[in-house]
């Protein structure tokens, strides 16, 4: 099997004095979903933003397609074919759709001081690009504003694989969307996935990691609880783990004692 598009092995991170992850391992391979779980703080922004070139390691071995890496910036991270769409999507509201997928690389036409945006262009090329992964807007000149939570993120994804990507990296796509919406969201994820990306997907969310993940990263307090492959984990058991089983058994407990002394 050829090198995975991203190792890390045991990797590490602290901001000043709080440890924000440590001994980490995980991987990223074409063509698969791997799922990073864990609760608030549990250190799953901190470590994509090494993925994504924003942060750097302290300790452990970042390596894409089999050599090492330290990124300088999300230029350099992009350069290499790793994209990341995060939650508070960086999208003008007031500007079309189409402009939105452009965004610093819209196609021109004409020469030197003759160059002019070739609206044409952009607005077709954008057209067929989410056509190609199943996305029918009306108008691709209408605003991204009006657009909703869930359609935004597929723009992005859309974006993503056409400009490219080896890796897409998605960082809770699907916390505020309502049922519905999550599930098309999680469709465009499996789309990347069957046309041959590694997709890394940041969820709280077991139900919505488990359909699509082929591989399934535990965070806790910065800590790894094990990247199980799909075949090791069922869905309660990841449910179990993210839910912290014991902790959860005991606050209902309490909860049934103090609903017990109020009857009483
Ligand atoms: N820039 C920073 N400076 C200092 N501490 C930070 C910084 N970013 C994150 N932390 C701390 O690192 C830990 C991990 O944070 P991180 O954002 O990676 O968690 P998370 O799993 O993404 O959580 P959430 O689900 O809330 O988004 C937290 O304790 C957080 O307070
Ligand atoms: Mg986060």
């Amino acid at each position: 099997m050829s090198a995975p598009l991203i190792e890390v092995t045991e990797i590490g991170k602290t901001y000043g004095s709080v440890l924000a992850l440590r001994d980490v391992s995980t991987i990223v391979r074409a063509g698969e979903v791997t799922c990073v779980l864990g609760d608030n703080g549990a250190g799953k922004s901190t470590l994509i933003k090494i993925l994504a070139g924003v942060h750097q390691h302290d300790t452990g071995e970042f390596l894409v397609e089999g050599a090492p890496v330290r990124f300088g910036s999300p230029r350099e991270a992009l350069d290499r074919g790793i994209a990341t769409v995060y939650q508070d999507l960086a999208v003008v509201p007031l500007m079309s759709v189409w402009r939105n997928f452009f965004l610093g690389s819209e196609p021109t036409t004409g020469w030197g001081p003759f160059r002019m945006l070739d609206r044409r262009r952009g607005r077709e090329t954008t057209r067929s690009a989410l056509a190609e992964m199943g996305i029918d807007l009306r108008d691709v000149e209408q605003p991204v504003g009006t657009l909703s939570g869930g359609e935004r993120q597929c723009v992005a994804i859309a974006r993503a694989v056409h400009f490219g990507a080896k890796v897409l990296i998605l960082d809770e796509p699907t916390a505020a969307l309502g049922v519905k919406q999550a599930g098309v969201v999680l469709r465009y994820v499996a789309q990347a996935r069957d046309r041959g990306l590694g997709v890394v997907l940041i969820t709280h969310n077991p139900h919505h990691a488990y359909p699509v993940g082929d591989r399934f990263l535990l965070l806790k307090r910065g800590r790894s609880l094990g990247c199980f492959d799909k075949a090791d984990i069922s869905i309660e058991e990841l449910t179990r783990q993210m839910a912290g089983g014991a902790e959860l058994a005991a606050l209902e407990h309490e909860l049934r004692a103090a609903a017990g002394d109020g009857a009483a």
